[in-house]
């Protein structure tokens, strides 16, 4: 038995990603050797062998030697790089091209809780970096700490290292990011890595070790509900033997478990289990097999749940997928979707967004180049049972193949709904638009206020509201906090909330501005695609309008006081603190609060 009672310590699975010339092998093997975690020797070994081949020693060349022992098999753990810090050891999921980085993630052979983003502090954010950035984002690796390095290159300037922060910072938020930390180092010297350097005195903030120490540790999936992929169907004598990987939650003999797609139910009868102790449970991450109480129809591909926690099960899911192949992508085209242990034969319905990673900005056509990433409608002719990636990545992820080849990956986002738009007629209204603009004496249409939380949206759409209502103008406002203790009190403040927050909103607003009304809608809406998405909702009446303030007056004013708490850590999640606020890049105006007042505010609006 062995003496340790604290059990072993916890991994946090870390990605390290950046441009190649960057530095982060150099980061990798440096960090290594600064937290003791090299067996004794190696960098000697790896310092005399470069200097028979007559070749300066560098850092890089320890992870190489690592990487060379791994793929011979020497080292005992065969598959990953650690180090140690204080609360828990860190794995490094190698990450040598943001190609090999995505498919390891899509797949699942990898799944970080967090990365490391390394940027030349001489060269600052190149593509390379952007693209990595922006497959964080996707991912969702909210947790980022970001090393700007080679400070020595650039006299350990604390300037130039604001600037390069500033570079990183801006392009996080636009990919819904907000970084942990931005720390300065110098990788090759050790700079900043597990010690705080003497070459930057101005420099008070964490070295990179302490910022990875106070990271969050990804809940585990065994708290989840229960995901089943069946691997296969083995019969024995007359038993027929379900086995498979619990992806998430857990499982027990008596439990009661359904396969979608088809919903069918049976009990947990036994766990199969050749050699070793007799079985009861299972928890995410253990292999299993199992019998059922029932002979129902279960295939390879079915997938268990617990009957109150069911995937969704469809034929047409959105996705935002990453293209790899040299072919383009197009719509029409069709393919191979491996969702966990499914195989579903799907065609691409529609490519709604082409995005460019360099600028994030919406890219017309209708094509997705190699490396490129878009928003896809895929309609598939058999059930798909799966998830959203978001609240559940193993299930809500899946690789896309072509002749038995990887040619992409993607993220589900949801299902599409199908109560069919084929089903659906829009009926006649018995008035018309044009009957309802002259009764009112003017169209219908949407002012869109976005801003951060006491940037004075409320205050000036309420101050134009009574100005327009005054003026004879068919005028509503709809605002967050108000809504939200209505039709949307079923939601909180998480990405995917707010999203749905801003969905309805738009439709609400729709619908108003069809019935005639000026719409005055004030909500943060943080997130540049929502408000994308309320654009298309809405048509040619929609403004979206920028309600300024910097996020220090905002603080200051603090309306309802929830900076306070925010900063206090009692309200997680709070725009500009917490969470992104993503400005818009051309708003159809600008009210900045910060240099007019409400009455000239309401005068410009
Ligand atoms: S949005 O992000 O989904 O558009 P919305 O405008 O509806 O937000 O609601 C914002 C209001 O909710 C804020 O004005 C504030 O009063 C309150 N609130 C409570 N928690 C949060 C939070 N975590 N982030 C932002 N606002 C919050």
């Amino acid at each position: 038995m062995s003496d340790d009672v604290t059990g072993p310590r916890a991994q946090l699975p870390l990605v390290v990603v950046g441009h190649v010339d960057h530095g982060k092998s150099t980061l990798i093997g440096r960090l290594l050797f600064e937290t003791d975690s090299l067996p004794d020797g190696k960098v000697e070994a790896l310092r005399v062998q470069s200097e028979t081949r007559g070749a300066d020693f560098e850092w890089a060349f320890v992870l190489d030697a690592l990487q060379a022992e791994r793929d011979q098999g020497i080292t005992i753990d065969t598959t990953r790089i650690w180090f140690k810090g204080e609360r828990r050891d860190y794995v490094i999921i190698d990450a040598p091209g943001h190609k090999e980085f995505l498919k390891n993630m899509v797949t699942g052979a990898a799944s970080a809780d967090a990365a490391v983003l390394v940027v030349d502090g001489a060269e600052g954010v190149s593509e390379q970096t952007r693209r990595h950035a922006y497959l964080l984002g996707l991912l969702g690796i909210g947790q980022v700490v970001v090393t700007v390095n080679k400070m020595d290159l650039v006299g350990f300037d604390a300037d130039r290292f604001r600037q390069v922060a500033d570079e990183v910072r801006d392009y996080l938020s636009g990919v819904g990011i907000v970084p942990s930390q931005i720390i300065p180092v110098s990788a090759r010297d050790g700079d900043g890595l597990a010690e705080n350097s003497s070459r930057m005195p101005w420099w008070t903030g964490p070295t990179l070790v302490t910022a990875l120490e106070s990271l969050e540790q990804r809940a585990p999936l065994t708290d989840g509900a229960l995901r089943l992929p069946v691997q296969d169907v083995y019969r024995q004598d007359d038993k027929r033997i379900l086995v498979g990987r619990v992806e998430a939650g857990h499982i027990r003999v008596g439990d009661e478990i359904k396969f979608s797609p088809g919903g069918q139910a049976a009990r947990v009868a036994t766990f199969e289990n050749w050699n070793g102790p007799q079985q009861f449970s299972a928890a995410a991450g253990q292999s299993i097999a199992i019998t059922l109480d029932d002979d129902i129809f279960v295939e390879r591909g079915s997938m268990a749940f617990a009957p109150d926690t069911a995937p969704y099960e469809t034929n047409v899911v959105r996705a935002k997928l990453f293209w790899l192949d040299h072919a383009p992508l197009r719509p029409g085209d069709q393919f191979t979707l491996k969702i966990a242990t499914a195989e579903h034969l799907v065609s691409v319905e529609a490519v709604e967004h082409v995005i460019d990673t360099q600028d994030l900005e919406q890219v017309d056509g209708e094509c997705v180049e190699r490396n490129g990433v878009a928003e896809v409608v895929l309609r598939s002719r058999s059930r798909m049972a799966c998830d959203r990636f978001g609240d559940m990545a193993p299930t809500g992820r899946a690789v896309l193949f072509r002749d038995h080849r990887p040619v992409g990956g993607c993220i589900i986002q949801g299902p599409v709904a199908e109560q069919d738009a084929r089903n659906l007629t829009a009926v006649d209204h018995a008035v018309l638009n044009t009957e309802r603009i002259i009764a009112n004496g003017h169209r219908g249409g949407v002012l869109w206020l976005t801003g951060l939380s006491g940037s004075g949206k409320s205050t000036l759409a309420m101050a134009l509201e009574r100005y327009m209502f005054d003026r004879g103008r068919q005028v509503y406002v709809l605002d967050g906090d108000n809504v939200r203790q209505g039709l949307n009190r079923d939601l909180g403040f998480g990405p995917e909330d707010r999203t749905e927050n801003i969905r309805r909103i738009a439709e609400v607003a729709a619908l108003f501005a069809d019935a005639g009304f000026i719409v005055i809608t004030a909500f943060i809406s943080p997130y540049r695609e929502d408000r994308a998405r309320a654009r298309d909702a809405i048509g040619e009446g929609f403004h979206e309008i920028y309600v300024h303030a910097g996020l220090e007056t905002c603080e200051q004013r603090d309306p309802k006081g929830l900076y306070v708490k925010a900063r206090q850590g009692e309200i997680p999640e709070f725009t500009g603190i917490s969470a992104p606020y993503e400005a818009p890049t051309a708003p159809g105006l600008l009210v900045d609060t910060d240099a007019v007042s409400i009455a000239e505010g309401t005068r410009q609006l």
